[in-house]
């Protein structure tokens, strides 16, 4: 797959989220459904987007153990997503049953991308919380080659680290990553935050966007003004 932008569907039902796709008369975005929506309206709110036309990235970050994970990933496979992930946290061992799970019969699955240490998770509280001693920098690169090894196909980052992510892991692999703003736009509570452009510029495989186009006057400018900055 190519680069794209990938909406992120932030809301708690389903009429709010159908309300905000109708805008989409042409071109159908790419749509992450996170824990919100999915533990609201349950997997059919899956089926029902993905039978609109739309690819989509099941946000559920998955952390359990291996043999629970592997039989979670077998479900979300046959929900026919294209993207889902997992907390690489949860061991190397854990990311490969992922992948077994997540393998349907023919060998096609869906794309799987890790999660590293979650943006909300600073130096401080790593040490302090999880008595994890090494720089956050190294641990996040670290968990990215964890899940390199375990056969996922990228991880979801900062795109300040996606350069350094693909220097450790190889080109091919996937940086997918949130935190992206519009130069004269609202940055709200994200901290460090590029434009489309930036994230283009500096590799980014996938922008993942939520407000400044869910929140948008005109959502679909929005979006399209995002596609023009990042894919075009
Ligand atoms: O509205 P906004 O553009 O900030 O939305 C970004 C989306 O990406 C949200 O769904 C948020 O949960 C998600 N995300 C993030 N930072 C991470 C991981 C995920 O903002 N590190």
């Amino acid at each position: 797959m190519g680069k794209d932008v990938i909406v992120a569907c932030d809301f708690a039902s389903a009429e709010q989220v159908f309300t905000f796709l109708d805008n989409f008369t042409g071109r159908k975005p790419f749509v992450k459904i996170g824990m919100e929506l999915f533990y609201a309206e349950g997997p059919q709110i899956v089926r029902e987007i993905k039978q609109r036309g739309h690819k989509i990235f099941l946000d559920l970050k998955l952390h359990d153990i291996p043999n629970t994970v592997k039989k979670s990933m077998s479900v979300l496979s046959r929900l026919d997503v294209d993207l889902c992930n997992l907390h690489a946290a949860g061991t190397v061992r854990m990311m490969e049953a992922a992948i077994e799970g997540l393998t349907r019969p023919d060998g096609t699955r869906p794309l799987l991308i890790a999660v590293t240490q979650l943006t909300s998770t600073d130096q401080e509280s790593m040490e302090n919380d999880l008595l994890i001693r090494e720089p956050i920098d190294e641990v996040v690169m670290h968990y990215a080659a964890n899940a390199k090894k375990a056969g996922l196909d990228g991880v979801v980052c900062s795109p300040l680290e996606a350069g350094k992510v693909h220097e450790r892991c190889g080109a091919q692999f996937l940086t997918v990553t949130p935190g992206v703003r519009f130069a004269d736009g609202d940055i709200g509570d994200q901290k460090r935050v590029m434009t489309p452009a930036e994230a283009k510029r500096i590799g980014s495989d996938y922008i993942v966007v939520g407000r400044p186009i869910t929140a948008a006057e005109d959502p679909v400018a929005a979006y399209e003004r995002c596609v023009a900055e990042f894919v075009d």
